[in-house]
């Protein structure tokens, strides 16, 4: 297993140019077994998480090829299912049971186990597939849905769900009538998904909204689109600029996406400006403390949480920062406190009291965003940090210590 050893305390300097969002990769991968024939995506992102839908797609029996570019023929569809082996891996997998429900009438996907944030169920996909008129069973830890055709519904998510928005979505483009989503997710990953979907020929209005209307067609066709840029990629580098008082451009960035964390980076003293193609986030001497609490989109990410946390465990001050997102995504905290930061969880939030600096230590990785946080608490810190089962970070975040080197850091992958 790789790991990360990283020289703290180097000022980071220059450009980065973002890559394509995991989180829209990976839905607008899997909306290619709706339509027969070859579709095109552009800008999708080198990362470990892609080769696992790749995987899974191939296993259905798609052609797949490409890197950057990816052409998937969905002419046929052989198989309806989605071993555990690959859902265990990346809880993402279930995205591919709405749209092999709506193409073929049946579905096999393994039930995503709990993970290291929390309990994650997938009890609203499943709900909203069965308001869909599709009959769901629970057999052997799979779920198996079949429906000789869904029928359009008014759906109600308990809870705004951003990967059972996108599911329901992909599934009631092919059903017969009106589908509304009700306390749909507003992620600007929907949006990319939707218009993915238009592409194809569905009939979708709302996304971006927490109401989407989804009137059925009876067939759709290949679509050519790219991805939208990462804004957890972007937002971390952000963060990196503010931590290491340095200036880097985040090039290919959406600024759109990101107002909740600049706003709440301005706020600590940073200093985030346009520049052509992005936009230039700079840190100031000081870092003021500020409180934060996460929310679905626009809300503040839950996806950044960890990272803005080791930013202010080297802040002047008290910080407050509350998850409301997911019960359990506080791993990250035992390991910056022993890199020397002074963080204690009560409930929902961890109450972070800044110090004048952190320390080198040996670290272990436990998810993705909490691999970032350490990575970022490591640039800062007083000598050396190693950082190993960095197969989290790689799951979502492509050539980040290339990406870092290149901006001055010290950071080596150690085989
Ligand atoms: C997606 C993102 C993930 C991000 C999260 C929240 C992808 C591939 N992953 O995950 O990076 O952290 O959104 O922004 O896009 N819930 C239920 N029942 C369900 C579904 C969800 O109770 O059936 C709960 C979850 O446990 C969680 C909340 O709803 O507390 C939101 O989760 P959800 O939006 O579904 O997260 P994911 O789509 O899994």
């Amino acid at each position: 297993m790789d790991k990360f050893v990283i020289q703290g305390g180097k000022p980071l300097c220059g450009d980065v140019h973002v890559s394509g969002a995991k989180n829209a990769a990976l839905p607008v991968l899997a909306s290619a077994l709706l339509a027969p024939g070859t579709s095109t995506f552009h800008n999708i992102p080198d990362l470990v998480d892609i080769k696992t839908i790749k995987k899974l797609l191939k296993n259905l029996g798609v052609e797949i090829e490409g890197g950057e570019t990816v052409r998937i023929n969905a002419e046929k569809i052989t198989k309806s299912e989605a071993p555990y082996e690959l859902v265990k891996t990346m809880r993402a997998s279930v995205l591919v049971l709405g749209p092999l429900v709506a193409r073929l009438g049946l579905a096999r996907v393994s039930l995503p186990g709990g993970c290291a944030i929390g309990a994650r169920p997938v009890n609203l996909h499943i709900k909203a597939l069965q308001d869909l008129g599709a009959q769901v069973e629970l057999n052997n830890g799979y779920i198996e849905a079949r429906a000789k055709k869904l029928k359009g519904a008014d759906i109600y998510f308990d809870i705004p769900t951003v990967t059972g928005t996108e599911n329901i979505m992909m599934a009631a483009v092919l059903a017969e009538g009106t589908t509304v989503l009700n306390n749909s997710a507003c992620e600007p990953e929907i949006v990319n998904l939707a218009d993915v979907l238009k592409s194809m020929g569905a009939k979708i209005s709302g996304a971006g909204s927490d109401v989407i209307t989804i009137e059925g067609v009876t067939s759709l066709v290949p679509a050519e689109a790219s991805i939208i840029p990462d804004r957890i990629e972007a937002g971390t580098f952000m963060i990196a600029a503010g931590m290491t008082s340095g200036e880097i451009n985040i090039l290919g960035c959406n600024p759109s996406h990101l107002e909740a964390l600049v706003n709440k980076l301005r706020d600590t003293g940073m200093k985030i400006t346009p520049v052509p193609g992005g936009l230039k986030a700079s840190g100031g001497t000081k870092i003021r403390s500020v409180d934060v609490k996460t929310l679905p989109y626009p809300g503040f990410a839950t996806d950044l949480q960890a990272q803005i946390m080791a930013y202010m465990s080297v802040g002047d001050g008290l910080s407050v920062v509350t998850e409301t997102v997911f019960e359990n995504r506080f791993m990250h905290v035992s390991e910056l406190m022993r890199m020397g930061a002074d963080i204690v969880i009560q409930g929902g939030s961890a109450i972070v009291r800044g110090v004048p600096a952190l320390h080198g230590a040996q670290t272990m990785a436990t998810d993705l965003r909490a691999s970032a946080s350490l990575l970022l608490a490591a640039l800062v810190a007083r000598g050396t940090t190693e950082i190993s089962r960095v197969y989290h970070i790689d799951r979502g975040y492509q050539a980040i210590e290339k990406k870092f080197s290149a901006l001055g850091a010290d950071i080596k992958r150690i085989k």
